[in-house]
């Protein structure tokens, strides 16, 4: 075991797209659990869209992050000492680690959550984790599909849109999803069941939303909000169900952002628009594990990740989150 722990701490707040140097290295020291804690090992940390609002102070859901905090991160690891017996040496558990090396917390009050050690731990990040629980109360609960519905997913081949858009699948669901390359239209098409996909940088969106809904969308699942979303308002089926997840096409942008133009489209459809976090689901998250587990253990949800190697290109994983560089989960592979 290494004797330092590397960290990245927030070094400035980002203006427009993030830089690299808005983390900074650093080394703490390795910190000994007291009663009730553990030291995780961290092995992966993920990259969330959501980071770049940390960075800002800007999220209503979390307590801000100052300069020269460590950078807020939910990471999976093995727990390396343990003065908690429910955590025991060896186990497989989450957290919001931070962007560390190591981490310490009381597993309760810190809300570590403990896997079956046979799991990839890639999982714990991706459907089995925050992921999983985003794509699965946003449609299920949100966007309520019903079979034969059309369901389209914006940000379809990222990491929550890949895992919603399967879950509507076993739903009986027809899927669209769009993407920004082709390779990531034919993953959708090809591996995932989807039954259309749009390359929104190259094609006519507008057309080819007409071409594969051609009686409307029931369901919306809006990773990236923007023109695309104004694009999926004007088609609308009755009584359609708009699920705002989140807004990525906007999240770089400074200064005051313009709303959709037409939510007027709400009235005359009789539809309904609706934004959630996952976190607020939290009193539900037993009925998600056992449901997620048995759908990944059968193969009926298939995970990809993208996964950078080396703690010290997380700052450059980041970056490359916000450019579409991954297909699936973002994560860095730590030790
Ligand atoms: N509500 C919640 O509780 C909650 C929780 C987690 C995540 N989220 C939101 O869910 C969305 C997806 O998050 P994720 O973690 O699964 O990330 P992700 O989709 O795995 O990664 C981000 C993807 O966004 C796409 N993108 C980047 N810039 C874009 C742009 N200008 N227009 C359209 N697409 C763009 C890129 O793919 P392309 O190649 O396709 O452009 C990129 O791969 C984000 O908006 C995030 O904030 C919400």
């Amino acid at each position: 075991m290494s004797d330092v722990n590397r960290q990245f701490l927030l070094a400035a707040r980002p203006v427009g797209k993030i830089k690299e140097s808005d983390l900074a290295a650093h080394q703490g020291e390795i910190p000994s659990p007291e009663d009730g804690e553990v030291l995780v090992q961290v092995q992966y940390i993920s990259l969330d869209p959501s980071m770049r609002g940390q960075m800002q102070a800007a999220v209503a859901y979390s307590a801000a992050l100052q300069i020269g905090d460590v950078m807020r991160a939910r990471g999976v690891g093995r727990v390396v000492e343990s003065r908690n017996p429910g955590f025991p040496e060896g186990a497989l558990v989450s957290g919001t680690f931070g962007m560390q090396e190591f981490a310490i917390g009381n597993a309760k009050v810190d809300r570590f959550r403990r896997f079956a050690d046979d799991l990839d731990a890639k999982l714990v990040l991706g459907a089995l984790g925050g992921t999983g629980i985003t794509a699965y109360f946003g449609l299920l609960d949100v966007g309520e599909p019903e079979a034969g519905d059309t369901v389209v997913i914006s940000g379809a081949a990222g990491a929550t849109g890949s895992v919603a858009g399967q879950i509507a699948n076993i739903k009986g669901c027809r899927v669209v999803g769009m993407a920004g390359t082709d390779d990531k239209c034919t993953w959708l098409t090809e591996e995932l069941g989807f039954a259309g996909a749009i390359n929104y940088r190259t094609q006519d969106i507008g057309a080819e939303l007409d071409r594969l809904c051609p009686d409307g969308i029931n369901v919306y699942f809006d990773n990236v909000g923007g023109e695309i979303l104004d694009l999926c308002l004007d088609r609308l089926a009755h009584h359609a169900r708009v699920v705002i997840c989140g807004g990525i096409s906007r999240y770089n942008e400074e200064g005051e952002l313009p709303g959709p133009k037409n939510y007027f489209n709400l009235i005359y459809y009789c539809a309904r628009m609706q934004g959630f976090l996952a976190h607020d689901y939290a009193d539900r998250f037993d009925e998600f594990y056992p449901q997620m587990e048995q759908w990944v253990r059968s193969g009926e949800i298939k995970q990809r990740e993208t996964v950078v190697e080396g703690f010290q290109n997380l700052p450059k994983a980041l970056v490359a989150l916000f450019d579409g560089a991954n297909t699936g989960k973002m994560m860095v592979h730590v030790s």
